[in-house]
């Protein structure tokens, strides 16, 4: 069997490893042994690129592997948990760019060898940097976004959108043209190509900075997406069939992540990317609370109703995260457990800032998957709940969602509401990224519980251990 069969075989291989990480990824239970068969077909796909091309040196080759595995290694072991999408959106800007340049170099290949271009190629060629390009700017500003080092407001100026489709259609025309359908005037084609890039990516610029950082993890999904397209185009543009099916999982999977955001947030993904929606991510809008008034609870008060409830459901969110609390809350479920106490976690999609946010905090804690709920699952039991624990959590346990006026009305919430009792424990009344007031805090079985929730989970355990 000669080197091509085998290398085919290997990439079969790989794909399928693929597509079964990729379903391992369902849940969290199987979600590691997801990755790393994700990674391991990686490894093969590459092995078997790296001999089939009988590469003759491989010092740049290797140097690249060692620099970019510590690189990697190092970014995720010292990533924030709550900086991840920004980690994210990097690696896509990436994998964009790294796409765009494997089709540039096919393009300078096939020009400086002087071979005629065919138009199917000219076509993968053109999609693949437009859309890598578009990737690889779109992703840096929402990194910068995210960072704080770009303004989380939505950028705007008069005529922006018109100014951006004018680009779009001077990048299909100089598209035509890499294509090679006809030449621009005196310029040579690889004036036109780069001409084509910078548009390409000025493009991207412009389409993700008026958009608010708050929404930029749905950005950030969405160039995942397209990243995978443009690996994809990639790979038509080389011949790599293991690039070409990675490149549309990774499409698919993105695309289909970014719809259940925006379902989860009762939100077209039009009003994301047009609706300039959501500023600075934790900025405060002003209290409308008026006359009402929310009663609060200190820590020995809530452990006393938490240790003599029957039930307790804890909802986490965002602020779980800010505060790391995530292992002071599993002593303290495990304390009300060990007292008798039915102990559950109702899951939001969205709670958080990043998809499988709260599902990735608590498993760092060793909360057992079985005891994780989603919001389907879990939201007819409220109303036999004894105690609802609010964790860091705002926008998904709104009430206001069911009011038909709100701007968050329609978006799926966990109906804490409709439990005997609540807690919630944030630092004040200050509302969530959606920047509205919430109902829930001023309600009469409603309790708040001020302060970091670190610090009060602290306190927490040891009050319950007392009571
Ligand atoms: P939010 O509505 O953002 O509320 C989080 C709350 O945490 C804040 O009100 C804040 O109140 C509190 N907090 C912050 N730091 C804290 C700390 N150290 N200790 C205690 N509390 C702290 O969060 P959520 O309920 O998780 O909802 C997520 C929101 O993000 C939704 O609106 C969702 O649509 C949006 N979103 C989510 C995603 C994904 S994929 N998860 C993507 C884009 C947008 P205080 O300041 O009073 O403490």
């Amino acid at each position: 069997m000669d080197l091509s069969l085998w290398a085919e075989l290997a990439y079969l291989l790989s794909s399928v490893l693929f597509v079964v990480g990729l379903k391992r990824l369902q849940s969290p239970a199987t979600a590691r042994a997801g990755n790393r068969l994700a990674a391991l077909a990686m490894l093969i796909a590459i092995v078997a690129t790296l001999v089939e091309n009988q590469v003759l040196s491989w010092t740049g080759i290797v140097a690249g592997m060692v620099a970019g595995s510590l690189i990697g290694a190092v970014a995720a072991r010292t990533v924030k948990m709550t900086d991840m999408p920004q980690l994210v959106g990097i690696f896509n800007g990436f994998g964009g760019g790294a796409s765009a340049l494997v089709a540039a170099s096919e393009l300078v290949r096939i020009q400086s060898a002087g071979t005629a271009l065919v138009l199917g190629d000219g076509f993968t060629i053109a999609v693949s940097c437009l859309i890598g390009a578009v990737t690889f700017s779109g992703s840096f500003v929402a990194f910068g976004k995210l960072q704080g080092l770009v303004s989380g407001n939505p950028i705007t100026f008069p005529f922006q959108k018109t100014f951006s489709a004018l680009l779009f259609l001077t990048l299909l025309v100089l598209g035509a043209s890499v294509m090679g359908v006809f030449e621009v005037g005196a310029l040579t084609a690889l004036t036109v190509f780069s001409i084509f890039m910078a548009i390409a990516l000025l493009l991207g610029i412009l389409l993700v900075i008026p958009i608010g950082g708050a929404d930029m993890p749905v950005v950030i999904s969405l160039l995942n997406s397209y990243s995978g397209l443009a690996a994809s185009a990639a790979g038509f543009v080389i011949g790599n069939n293991v690039l070409i099916i990675a490149g549309a999982l990774v499409g698919a999977a993105g695309f289909i992540l970014t719809m259940i955001m925006c379902k989860a947030m009762n939100r077209s993904l039009a009003n994301v990317a047009f609706g300039a929606f959501g500023g600075e991510t934790g900025k405060a809008a002003q209290l409308s609370s008026g006359d009402k008034t929310a009663r609060s609870v200190d820590a020995e008060g809530a452990a006393m109703i938490l240790a003599y409830a029957q039930s307790v459901v804890v909802v986490p969110g965002y602020g779980l995260a800010v505060a790391q609390a995530q292992h002071e809350l599993r002593k303290a479920m495990d304390n009300l457990e060990e007292r008798g106490v039915d102990v559950k976690y109702a899951i939001h999609p969205v709670a958080g800032r990043m998809p499988g946010h709260m599902n990735v905090l608590l498993a760092e804690a060793d909360v057992p998957y079985d005891k994780l709920f989603d919001l389907d699952e879990i939201n007819d039991d409220f109303g036999r709940t004894d105690v609802v624990l609010v964790v860091g959590a705002n926008d998904v346990v709104n009430p206001e969602a069911h009011n038909p006026e709100s701007v968050i009305a329609g978006m799926p919430i966990l109906d804490v509401h409709k439990a005997k009792s609540v807690i919630i424990m944030k630092r004040s009344l200050s509302p969530g990224f959606a920047g509205i007031d919430n109902p829930l805090f001023y309600m009469d079985h409603s309790l708040m519980f001020f302060g970091d929730a670190k610090a009060s989970m602290t306190d927490l355990v040891r009050e319950i251990r007392e009571a």
